[in-house]
């Protein structure tokens, strides 16, 4: 059972765009009660809004970008060793847009998570919101699981429901979707921070 060895728990975050679910997590991180604190931001890309919010934080930043590897393998193995470095107890991927490979999964075996703004197991993929309204479905909303070799496929750990709008597009019902998925992260993270967590089979358990 992954539980935390540093109180409050060490936190890599890792993304690839606006950073808003990181920023949720670097508010919730300044209560000291909330047993996390953030100790490093990773991307995959330069020059993202989600790197300058750690910058501003005063927070070590890194970018480990696909295409300064030989392979995908040699950049999977370069992110796990930045990654390690920092020592994490949780990795949080938010809004990172690479599937991390074999050796990252391997070295943190259960201790790597990811939203998803949909209900999974519907609507995996890039396009969840997208994907939802196109449906028709009357209800979506977003899952924290926990990171496995498939998209969007690992245990679920928390989900949030957001009802579908008959004038929503795309992007309304997203933002509104990011809006749970904070409050859903930041809750879930503080937790599993606080209790430590256990994962058998399909099923997540907190504390
Ligand atoms: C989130 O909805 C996440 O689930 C999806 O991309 C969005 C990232 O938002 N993969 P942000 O970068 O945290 O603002």
């Amino acid at each position: 059972m992954p539980t935390p060895a540093n109180n409050p728990a060490r936190l890599v975050v890792l993304v690839s765009g606006s950073g808003t679910n990181l920023q949720a997590l670097l508010d919730a991180c300044e209560d000291p009660a909330y047993g996390a604190r953030v100790v490093a931001v990773g991307a995959d890309r330069y020059d993202v809004e989600g790197l300058a919010r750690a910058e501003r934080a005063g927070i070590p930043t890194f970018v480990k970008q696909v295409s300064q590897h030989d392979s995908r393998e040699a950049w999977d193995l370069a992110l796990t060793r930045a990654v390690a470095g920092f020592e994490p107890d949780l990795v949080v991927l938010a809004g990172f847009m690479k599937l991390v490979g074999p050796d990252f999964l391997t070295r943190f075996e259960h201790q790597v998570i990811n939203t998803h703004p949909a209900l999974s197991p519907s609507f995996p993929g890039m396009h969840g919101p997208a994907d939802a309204l196109d449906y028709g479905v009357k209800v979506t909303g977003c899952t924290l699981f926990v990171v496995d070799p498939g998209v969007d496929t690992g245990q679920i750990i928390a989900q949030r429901v957001v009802e579908v709008l008959d004038d929503d597009t795309g992007e309304t019902l997203h933002e509104r979707i990011k809006v749970a998925e904070r409050q859903m992260l930041v809750e879930s993270v503080g937790r599993m921070s606080r209790e430590g967590w256990s994962v058998e089979g399909r099923r997540v358990r907190i504390g």
